[in-house]
């Protein structure tokens, strides 16, 4: 199903499309931005909740500077110092955080209309091209986006991409789920399970150290369930620094695998996180002041949380991180998966 969402202040009509499975399951996406608007899940009562933060327009998205459901790139996440070397040349990027690269830095990739390029009963795919130089990057990148609902209540995002010139890419899709429903307010009473034994250290501006300190016995430990909120004011120096949880963990394995669950247990609604990626940076939304959000809520701090599967922030300035370099006319192929499921 396919309706209007707004007009963007360049005049662009955009479009919102729905997507149902025969669970009762229904997510909606945007061709502003290839943004992710609603996901419906029956809960225990079988009554549908929205469980993802967003607006009931372009307007609201174009307007929003905290990455509702966001398509973020070229590169997400942080770039030290707004610059990077690669085979030989120095690529400036705009700063926009601390003197660093932040999400791309400018002309957002969610804040551009997207092409509808496949739109399938389970399925669609939204296209960008990303001219060179865009953001500041090199390569024209052809960039596309699929989010698929599929029968057993997996929401897949699906990131290809393809460069005529060696490049840096890090897509991430930048959600903020509240599993007892986007209106319900705090997310701080709601736990959180993340299989890593490590995270990357960052400092004050959240750049990483390079350091990777295993989780066992500090506030960043969810390898097991745990309360959002449990430890999220400790006193603890990266917590501190971080103004709670915005860190990325050091996923373990490889390959597409669990990587980390949440769950509410007023309305029963688990979600599991899966990708092939190494890093995810889990951010409490810290930095939500008050959003007027859909169907009249108020958005404030920590009323959602992201799992944002990436590649290391500034792994571009670290040897021992992987990626994020993409070769000339190689494929770049990541797959994200967040399953409801709704525990008793
Ligand atoms: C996160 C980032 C946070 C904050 C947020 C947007 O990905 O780690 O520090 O910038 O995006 O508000």
């Amino acid at each position: 199903m396919v309706s209007g969402f707004g007009i963007t202040s360049k005049g662009e009509k955009a479009k919102l499309y729905s997507i149902k499975n025969g669970k009762g399951m229904e997510i909606a996406v945007t061709d502003y931005g290839a943004t992710l608007v609603k996901v419906f899940v029956p809960d225990k009562e079988n009554v549908l909740q929205d469980v993802v933060l967003g607006y009931d327009s372009a307007e609201g998205y174009e307007k929003g500077d905290v990455y509702f459901g966001a398509s973020v790139g070229r590169v997400a996440n942080r770039i030290g110092g707004a610059s990077f070397e690669l085979n030989g040349k120095t690529y400036k990027l705009t700063a926009n955080a601390d003197g660093n690269s932040l999400h791309g830095g400018c002309d957002f990739y969610n804040k551009r209309m997207w092409k509808t390029v496949k739109a399938e009963d389970r399925s669609i795919t939204f296209s960008l091209c990303s001219p060179d130089g865009d953001q500041g990057y090199p390569g024209k990148a052809d960039i596309f986006i699929t989010y698929e609902l599929t029968e057993d209540n997996e929401l897949k995002i699906h990131y290809h991409a393809v460069s005529d010139a060696d490049t840096i890419m890090n897509l991430t899709n930048h959600s903020y789920f509240n599993l007892s429903g986007h209106a319900s307010k705090t997310a701080l009473d709601q736990e959180v399970m993340i299989a890593a034994d490590a995270y990357t250290r960052a400092d004050a501006e959240s750049i990483p150290t390079g350091e990777l300190v295993p989780v066992d016995g500090t506030p960043m430990d969810f390898r097991e369930y745990k309360v959002i909120g449990q430890e999220i004011e400790a006193d603890y120096e990266d917590l501190v620094l971080g103004k709670g949880y915005d860190h990325n963990w050091v996923l373990n394995g490889n390959g597409m695998r669990p990587v980390a669950r949440m769950r509410s247990k007023e309305t029963g609604i688990m979600m599991e996180v899966m990708t092939d990626l190494p890093g995810m940076q889990f951010y409490t939304g810290n930095f939500i002041i008050s959003e007027a959000g859909k169907e009249g809520a108020e958005y404030k701090k920590r009323h959602g949380v992201c799992f944002e599967t990436q590649y290391f922030p500034d792994a571009i300035h670290k040897e021992h991180f992987e990626g994020p370099v993409v070769k000339a006319g190689e494929a770049y192929d990541t797959t994200t998966v967040y399953k409801f499921l709704v525990e008793e």
